[in-house]
């Protein structure tokens, strides 16, 4: 057992077995998911912003009194006592199941169905323009389960028809692809393919988070984050079928086939690496229309705009093409007023999914602290955990597999004493990268830019076990 503190608050062991240690389990009661209603969105829809603050505060008190409802309940329950879940028949072990493919393509639990990807009411004016977060507090392991998988749309998605869609190479002048050529999906599926597991972090994850605390939970801090294995041509491969010259060239331009004119410049290396896919799979079936059905750029590391959905077209050339995605969005306000353009890996960083944000620690005794790490710059080599806002770290074990640019899941044992604490994840990557603090991030890039937030989070846990949402320097 490691204790952090002399007082006792807060401590972290590192062996909940040790002989006396009081591994009584403490329970965890959800966010709450659906703390608006429809109505209330459409609202906020219509232009009522100042709503949202207002709706966040309100999803708060609620969690208190339930909160404070659930502790009640546990004292007066002594387990498996008169239980009726145990000593009576239960209808599902004497009734008849559903039959085999009731669902033809199977759905979740309908116990389940509060996990959802959510909209940030009022982020947006249009639903078609906007993002959808990821439930990152309900998720285990790694992978993301497609139907899950955060949404960004600069002008809504599309459901092509693949016997449609083309797939085009060419160059920004003749010398820099001999054969131009046009791919229809029967040509792509037909070669030579591989599958990898990949993050995708849209560059404005936590960016709403770089002046102050915003938002109450992990879907809506770090939700626009996602993990899947990715099957695809290498970008690579397709250059060369069309006889790029692969050392003239020093950059693609990725273009959309939606409207929204999407189109990111990439530079060769990346393509010559061959991690950059022209994906058609995603979790082991063809990609979801929201995420670029039946053709995206798949680019490792990199922030999720360059990962052009419903790809039609890469123009291979030497110079940064300076698209509207990248010149004037996609960049990084600096503290001296300037702008940074072509700042394009996603850092190190990491996020404690649970306890986070909106949930309630109903008892006191054992926990299981979980997070996710991830680095635009290969693997995830530690994580360090503290409960204590920082002044004692403990390092965390990652759970195999742990793959370059792809998500981590760190876990950690926690016996909470029922005193207040704060939880926080730091980790360093293989480039030997440390995750810095708010502190550290503002004094580099100021407080009023949008992208590329990877400070450290903070989760404060009430002695009353809500969790809630803080930041520390
Ligand atoms: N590609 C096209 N054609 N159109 C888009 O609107 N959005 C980009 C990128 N690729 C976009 C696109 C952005 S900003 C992000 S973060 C990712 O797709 C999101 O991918 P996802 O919706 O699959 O999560």
């Amino acid at each position: 057992m490691t204790k952090l503190r002399p007082d006792g608050e807060a401590t972290l062991r590192t062996d909940p077995l040790a002989p006396g240690a009081d591994v009584s389990s403490g329970r965890l009661r959800r966010a709450p998911e659906n703390f608006l209603t429809p109505e209330e969105i459409r609202q906020v829809g219509q232009g009522r912003r100042a709503f949202l603050r207002a709706s966040f505060l309100t999803a708060a008190a609620a969690t208190v009194a339930v909160g404070t409802r659930g502790r009640a309940a546990a004292a007066s329950t002594a387990v498996g006592v008169g239980d009726p879940d145990i000593l009576n028949p239960t209808p599902w072990g004497s009734s008849l199941g559903q039959p085999v493919a009731a669902s033809p393509y199977g759905l979740p639990s309908k116990h389940e169905r509060g996990l959802a990807r959510r909209q940030s009411p009022g982020l947006t004016q249009v639903a078609a323009a906007s993002v959808s977060f990821a439930p990152l507090q309900g998720l285990f392991g790694i992978i993301t389960p497609s139907g899950l998988h955060f949404e960004r749309h600069h002008q809504g998605w599309q459901d092509i028809d693949p016997t449609r869609h083309r797939f085009m190479i060419d160059g920004a002048r003749p010398e820099f692809v001999k054969t131009p050529k046009v791919y229809t999906m029967d040509d792509i599926l037909r070669l030579p393919s591989v599958s990898r597991m990949h993050f995708i972090e849209c560059g404005a994850n936590t960016g709403m988070e770089w002046g102050n605390v915003a938002v109450p939970t992990v879907q809506y801090t770090h939700g626009m984050l996602s993990c899947s294995e990715f099957t695809g041509v290498p970008l690579r491969t397709l250059l060369e079928d069309c006889g790029a010259d692969l050392k003239a060239a020093t950059y693609v331009l990725a273009e959309g086939g939606d409207g929204s004119s999407m189109t990111r410049t990439i530079p060769i290396e990346l393509v010559l690496s061959g991690e950059v896919l022209v994906a058609y799979g995603q979790n082991g079936e063809m990609l979801r229309p929201e995420n670029g059905y039946p053709l995206r750029l798949v680019v490792p590391g990199v922030q999720g705009v360059s990962w052009v959905k419903w790809l039609r077209r890469v123009e291979v050339g030497d110079r940064p093409y300076a698209t509207k995605d990248e010149a004037v969005h996609y960049i990084d306000l600096m503290p001296d007023g300037q702008h940074r353009q072509y700042t394009s890996i996603q850092e190190c960083k990491s996020v404690i999914t649970t306890p986070s944000g909106g949930q309630t620690l109903v008892d006191k005794g054992y926990f299981t602290i979980s997070g996710l790490a991830w680095s635009g710059r290969g693997t995830v080599k530690r994580v360090d955990v503290s409960v204590d806002g920082g002044v004692n770290w403990v390092e965390a074990t990652l759970q195999t597999p742990v793959l370059s640019k792809c998500l981590t899941r760190f876990i950690l044992p926690w016996n909470w004493d029922g005193k207040p604490a704060l939880l926080q994840s730091r980790a360093t990557d293989e480039t030997g990268f440390v995750q810095p603090g708010y502190g550290q991030l503002r004094a580099a890039r100021g407080s009023r830019s949008i992208y590329h937030n990877n400070a450290i989070q903070t989760w404060q846990v009430a002695e009353n076990g809500d969790v809630s949402n803080v930041q520390i320097l």
